[in-house]
């Protein structure tokens, strides 16, 4: 999938997306900081759970374990207590590892390099992509399920992208599509996200409400717009 035919829609798409995000976009504790470590306990919180239920635990765990290297010197049982309520423990015992290897083997600093991050327990594509682009602020593809979704139906209308060559025709896509400068590849990155979570739902999107709409294959087919015509109009308040 390219967008070379069609560059003016990706200038459409990020400058539509950005405008959206500013307005639209919650207050969310792990978009204020560019901590790397503690943007990393942010996606592998986020990995499996919930927004609404992330936010309480992220900051107490923060709070007790401030720093990569306070991280890598607690027992795994105050670490998994500290998860306690979040479920899914083998992330807490991957967090807890990495930042163990984070100390030995890069001096306790989180690596920005792509493969560097790969290599750390617990990180697959998606996570070493976030961590680059909330992070570090470079232009970095961080396609999770929902961004997925968001960039098959806009660019794809359709025609799904399924299976290893739609994941890595979306991951080129979300590549050709940032923009280069780091703080505005931040932006894109957070905004694709914020998209999926808020407008472009899984089940019942909110076209009417949508930014991307006018350019969007998804909403152009005729059934989609009678659906989105249907579904909820955007809460106003979170
Ligand atoms: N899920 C994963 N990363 C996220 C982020 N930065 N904001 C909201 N939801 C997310």
């Amino acid at each position: 999938m390219s967008t070379q035919s069609t560059p003016t829609a990706a200038v459409h798409f990020r400058r539509k997306l950005a405008a959206w995000y500013r307005k639209a976009a919650r207050d969310l504790p792990w978009r204020r900081t560019r901590d790397p470590y503690a943007v990393l306990v942010s996606e592998f919180m986020l990995q499996q759970t919930q927004v609404a239920r992330v936010l309480e635990f992220y900051e107490p765990f923060l709070a007790r374990y401030p720093t990569v290297r306070h991280l890598a010197r607690a027992r795994p049982a105050t670490v998994r207590e500290a998860w306690d309520g979040l479920g899914y423990y083998r992330r807490a015992a991957n967090l807890h590892r990495l930042a163990r290897e984070v100390v030995a083997q890069h001096g306790g600093e989180i690596p920005e390099e792509h493969d560097a991050l790969r290599r750390l327990p617990g990180v697959g594509a998606y996570t070493a992509g976030a961590v680059r682009t909330f992070a570090f602020e470079r232009p970095a593809a961080a396609v999770d399920t929902n961004v997925a979704r968001v960039l098959g139906r806009v660019f794809r209308g359709r025609k799904a992208l399924k299976g290893a060559a739609g994941a890595k025709a979306v991951t080129r896509l979300a590549e050709q599509l940032q923009p280069r400068r780091g703080g505005a590849a931040w932006t894109f990155n957070q905004a694709l996200m914020e998209l999926g979570a808020l407008i472009c739902t899984a089940r019942a999107p909110r076209c009417p409400a949508c930014p991307v709409r006018a350019l969007c294959k998804w909403y152009g087919l005729s059934g989609s717009r009678a659906a989105a015509s249907a579904a909820p109009p955007p809460r106003r308040s979170r």
